[in-house]
């Protein structure tokens, strides 16, 4: 909103400044066929129609939503019109093949409302025209079909329902677009006749956002010149102890995505990978050939064949298993998993199996984990087998620390034995859960003190397509009849960690469970059956699918004896409601009209059946544009409770944005910024992120009243598995490395509080990008009475503060001072923690580039 702010005052003053202007100039607008079509709608303008000067010039005021990222969202031979209320329509073709045509429509070609792709043709739309019809009230919509040769029409009133399409003749289309030489080269396009008014608010719309890209590319990089002559400065922040408001107690979560190889391999403690057979080359889009059954599976010795069968398999969602046929013993099944298992001398390690006899006879196998140079770290001998399928269950104890240990499995005798579900868990997992996390790393999080989780994403949520929609009711129960499925950041899931382990890992930590459910449609950017996100579950299908969110609430809160779910949750070994409080639903989805539909009837009825549940509705995947605003028009007109804001940015847009929330109606939705980050090109997450996001985050709890969740995305990253960078946590198969950033999110998790106190800062320059970097927080916990102070200091010289409260209280004369600080480019950086002396007057020295939180103690009580 400041954007348009300030753009209406450069406006009033350029019609002050120029009163000779043109009362109307020619206006052309055109794609360009750059970048595949892939830069939007174009304007140039004109005086006389022959010398023409591009608004941008490389701008897109517009650009098509249609499809995945990258091969889609293409913008071909766009049309404009307008109608007799002066909205300008816009058609325009997809590709070279889509039967669709686009539609969107904006009232001043600056802001544009949600955009449609009607199904008209039986072949494609090439260079479609769209003319408003004043006497019927209808829109003409005629185009090319260059798959038969000839031109199509059909007519509108709403862009919602269209007449049939008919033949026309080429006469009925007014064919006027043209070709206009520009400063670039000529393009093809429309020319219109439009108030002055109209170009001087594209151009100004084209100085704004060249305004703000250069505060948003502001890098430390540049700090030497930018503040080539700043000498350390001096602050004063002074702080009402008796001004507070309320906020939300639930403000530093985190968000989990199964990316980055974060579940499987990750969280996930199991040690043996593709452990169901249920890899396929459809997991990685064909791209890599040895992701098969057989991935991580291999054959050592001869005697023995290896094959993969589908015939009765142990249950239908996990159809594939292996066959061991030994004519003479010997050999051994291996499984690497996750490129090497770590074990840890004397630790336990639960074995099991599910192995049935297919031949007449047959007997016993060792199972063995070997070392690298083939030491035996522990083993086991088994009974003989039965021809119905069996689970067994051993314990192994590792004799030495490895962490590339393999799995063998060795037929004792000659015979046919079917394997499955073939898993080696540690039994020291965190809080000793079967089935459980990994310690290390569930504990790395739980440091945080995140007060809730979101699971299980992001895009992995709403899935690559319709098929790959993540469904809840697959990933609870036996893990023999989890159903395991594509990852859609190319990998599989084995669902083996799914929403039971969500939320019981939730429960141990004391955070919130937050799911979030697709709204009935798939990631906008699917590229498996079909275009992007314009598909979304046959209506026909959508009883169905709300009842499923409906039981997904029952299931966690449901009573035990009483209720179909709650039973089910019991006999899932959880008797006790998980209190769920929060559903998501929906993920930085185009706001469509196949959305729109889709998420009302989920939302209305979750309201009406369990109005205790908030749900938070989605507003896009940035911080402005179409799907913002009509994400934030659709939660107005429902009254969603709260919203899902995701938007990752340059640490100079949060270094200038500081203000976005202060301006937020507190009317309105509550706002859970579900996805952020600072993002630096190269993506690193070292220490100016971080303090990006450190004093971003000041803001967070300034208006806490109406941000009440926040969560840094994503969170986990196996080291050389990364789809996405940067990360809060890495790790590999033995090591977590929390990032610079984690140590903020930690220090906003353990030093978070519910009451925000009044404060202000004053520091010694009036140069205001310096003042802009420096940034203070002050809460409470009512429930100790702490008080917590945070300052950011994003300068190359410190800070000396003056601390004032105004009424000292029961604080203990020494708080407790974390100070993260370091060079901007420092990653993996920790804060030094030491004691610093309060009083109702203290100083605070704040070194360059640096975090520095303080919790002044309440001793009363
Ligand atoms: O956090 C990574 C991805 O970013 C999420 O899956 C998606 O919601 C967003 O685009």
């Amino acid at each position: 909103m400041k954007k348009y702010v300030i753009l209406l005052l450069l406006l009033g003053s350029c019609f002050q400044l120029f009163a000779n202007e043109p009362d109307s100039v020619y206006l052309f607008s055109y794609a360009t066929t750059k970048n595949a079509g892939h830069n939007g709608l174009h304007f140039a303008w004109s005086m006389d129609g022959k010398d023409w000067k591009s608004i941008g010039p490389e701008m897109g005021f517009v650009s098509s939503d249609f499809g995945a990222w990258g091969s889609q969202k293409r913008m071909l031979t766009p049309y404009l019109t307008q109608d007799d209320k002066g909205t300008w329509h816009a058609v325009w073709s997809l590709n070279e093949t889509e039967p669709s045509i686009a539609h969107a429509a904006s009232a001043d070609l600056v802001h544009w409302k949600r955009q449609s792709y009607p199904v008209v043709s039986k072949g494609n739309c090439v260079n479609p025209e769209i003319r408003f019809d004043g006497a019927s009230k209808q829109f003409m919509l005629t185009w090319e079909n260059s798959v038969d040769h000839k031109m199509y029409g059909c007519e509108t009133k709403d862009f919602k329902t269209y007449s049939a399409t008919h033949s026309i003749d080429a006469a009925a289309r007014l064919n006027d677009r043209q070709s206009v030489i520009l400063p670039e080269g000529s393009s093809i396009g429309q020319i219109h006749r439009v108030a002055w008014s109209q170009v001087a608010l594209l151009q100004k719309t084209v100085e704004s956002k060249r305004y703000w890209e250069t505060l948003n590319d502001e890098r430390t990089a540049d700090d030497a010149v930018r503040f080539a002559n700043l000498q350390p400065l001096e602050a004063s922040l002074t702080i009402q102890t008796g001004a507070s408001k309320p906020i939300s107690d639930l403000l530093t979560g985190v968000f989990f995505e199964d990316i980055n190889y974060a579940a499987d391999g990750g969280l996930y403690a199991e040690l043996i990978e593709n452990r169901d057979f249920e890899y396929t080359l459809s997991d990685k889009d064909g791209h890599d050939r040895s992701w098969t059954s057989k991935h991580s599976w291999s054959l050592e010795g001869s005697g023995t064949t290896f094959t993969i069968d589908t015939v009765s398999p142990i249950h239908p969602n996990n159809p594939h298993f292996a066959v061991l046929n030994t004519t003479q013993a010997g050999a051994g099944l291996v499984n690497s998993g996750w490129e090497g298992i770590v074990l840890k001398k004397g630790e336990k390690y639960n074995f099991s199996m599910f192995v049935k006899l297919l031949s007449s006879s047959g007997g016993g196998v060792t199972i063995s984990l070997v070392g690298k140079d083939s030491s035996v770290l522990a083993t086991v001998l088994t009974r003989g087998f039965s021809r119905k399928w069996e689970k067994m269950s051993y314990v192994l104890t590792s004799n030495a620390d490895v962490t590339d240990a393999k799995l063998v499995i060795k037929p004792l005798v000659s015979g046919v034995l079917g394997l499955d579900m073939i898993s080696l868990f540690p039994q020291n997992t965190f809080m000793g859960r079967k089935n459980g996390l990994r310690k290390d790393l569930a504990q790395t999080i739980a440091d945080i003190h995140p007060r809730f989780i979101r699971f299980p994403g992001g895009c992995v949520s709403h899935g690559d397509g319709l098929g790959n929609i993540y469904r809840w009711k697959n990933t609870i129960g036996l893990l023999e009849a989890r159903k395991p499925q594509r990852n859609l950041w190319n990998y599989h899931q084995t669902a083996g960690l799914g929403y039971q382990e969500f939320f019981q890992y939730c429960e141990d930590i004391g955070a919130q469970p937050l799911p979030v459910i697709a709204a009935g449609v798939p990631c906008q950017n699917s590229h498996v059956g079909g275009p992007g996100q314009q598909g979304g579950v046959p209506m026909c299908e959508m009883d169905q699918y709300v009842q499923d969110v409906l039981d997904l609430i029952e299931w966690a809160n449901g009573d035990a004896k009483t209720t179909k779910w709650g039973k089910i949750r019991a006999q899932n070994g959880h008797p006790k409601p998980f209190n769920l409080k929060y559903v998501g639903i929906g993920n930085e989805d185009l706001i469509t009209d196949v959305f729109e539909e889709r998420f009302t009837m989920i939302f209305n009825a979750v309201k009406a059946k369990h109005p205790e549940i908030t749900v938070i509705g989605t507003v896009g995947p940035f911080y402005e544009g179409t799907d913002y605003e009509e994400g934030w028009a659709l939660a107005s007109k429902l009254q969603v409770p709260m919203v899902d804001e995701h938007y990752y940015e340059s640490p100079g847009w949060f270094i200038n944005h500081q203000d976005f929330y202060d301006k937020y109606d507190r009317t309105k939705s509550k706002v859970y910024l579900g996805e952020y980050a600072a993002h630096l090109p190269g993506r690193p997450n070292n220490l100016e992120t971080a303090l990006a996001e450190a004093l971003y985050m000041t803001t967070l709890e300034r208006n806490g009243d109406v941000v009440s969740m926040a969560s840094y995305a994503p969170m986990l990253a196996k080291e050389g598995h990364t789809q996405w960078t940067p990360d809060m946590i890495f790790f590999n198969n033995f090591e977590v490395k929390p990032t610079t950033g984690y140590q903020v999110q930690k220090l906003y998790g353990q030093n978070a509080g519910d009451q925000y106190l009044s404060n202000s800062l004053t520091v010694s320059t009036r140069d205001d990008k310096a003042c802009k970097r420096i940034a203070s927080s002050v809460v409470r916990d009512s429930k100790t009475g702490d008080l917590m102070v945070k300052m950011v200091n994003l300068l190359p010289v410190s800070v000396k503060t003056q601390v004032k409260l105004d009424a000292f209280g029961n604080f203990a004369p020494k708080a407790e001072r974390s100070v993260l600080t370091g060079k901007p480019d420092g990653r993996n950086l920790k804060p030094v923690v030491d004691e610093i002396g309060v009083s109702a007057d203290f100083t605070c020295e704040l070194p360059a580039y640096s975090f520095t939180v303080m919790r002044l103690k309440n001793v009363e009580k």
